[in-house]
């Protein structure tokens, strides 16, 4: 399974912050943000990892991040989206490199307190298809949020005025090598973006979405607020601890 990383996308819910820089190497407490997705993906063994980057700054990461050495890496891997199409389509952009291989993405400005050892197993072992994550949150309009029968995912609205559930999407993913023929058929977002929520409702649609819910706190940094919030999180309980259990609670549709 190869890791995926996306911090392209220009930011611009944090300017003036990100006029001259990437959002992604902006402080999240003690360390850059793109620090945190890494080591997701390293705390659950996956090392094959691929940056896409964007925007302004695109060459720090290389000189911020080099092959990896302080995640314990060999190597990275690092590509280029121009312009903010969306994160589908900055996902796009990794198909030579996953190689029909599946994938995990984790978005470049989410942060996690656990790991997620647990669900990429399920994944594994599930075999084909998708994986999404799930966390209960007070303002899930911010989200991509599911709407929930029993144990099945039936579809996930992209930001909701009336929500469905009390739930999000976080910005964790697991596809098999379907995803980039997925992302060929999508058409732009109102927002002028190809939306994963997109690429998730289709694998919901082929019944072949799963999901679990996530143990330990979860944020995004993409705002102010919650980048602050970002920052005081990691102060006060740390983030991508090895010894938070996952839950075990995993349904498929
Ligand atoms: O944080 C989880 C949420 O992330 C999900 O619940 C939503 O379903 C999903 O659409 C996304 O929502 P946002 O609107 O908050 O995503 P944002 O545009 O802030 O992008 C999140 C990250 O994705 C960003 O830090 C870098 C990457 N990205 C985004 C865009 C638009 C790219 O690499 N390229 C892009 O063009």
């Amino acid at each position: 399974m190869k890791g995926i990383v996306l911090a392209g996308g220009l930011g611009t819910r944090l300017r003036p912050l990100t006029s001259v820089t990437n959002k992604h190497l902006l402080p999240v407490y003690d360390r850059p943000m793109i620090y945190y997705p890494i080591q997701t993906l390293v705390n659950a063994g996956i090392t094959d990892i691929m940056i896409v980057t964007g925007g302004n700054s695109a060459g720090d990461f290389l000189k911020l991040l080099g092959n990896g050495k302080a995640f314990g890496l060999k190597h990275l891997n690092y590509t280029y989206q121009e312009g903010e199409g969306g994160i589908a389509e900055a996902l796009s952009l990794v198909e030579h490199f996953a190689a029909k291989d599946s994938v995990c993405v984790v978005l470049g400005d989410n942060i996690i307190e656990g790991n997620i050892a647990a669900a990429v197993e399920s994944y594994r072992a599930q075999g084909k298809g998708a994986k999404i994550i799930l966390k209960q949150v007070p303002d899930p309009e911010r989200f991509g949020v599911p709407e929930l029968r029993g144990a099945s995912v039936l579809r996930i609205e992209e930001k909701p005025a009336e929500p469905k559930s009390e739930y999000a999407v976080i910005g964790i993913y697991m596809y098999d090598g379907e995803v980039f023929d997925i992302i060929r058929t999508l058409k732009p977002s109102g927002r002028g973006e190809l939306e994963i929520t997109d690429v998730n409702n289709a694998y919901i649609t082929r019944a072949e979405m799963t999901w679990e819910e996530l143990t330990g706190w979860w944020t995004d940094a993409g705002t102010f607020e919650s980048l602050l919030h970002a920052s005081n999180l990691v102060a006060q309980t740390g983030a991508n601890k090895m010894d938070l259990p996952q839950s075990a609670e995993a349904s498929a549709v």
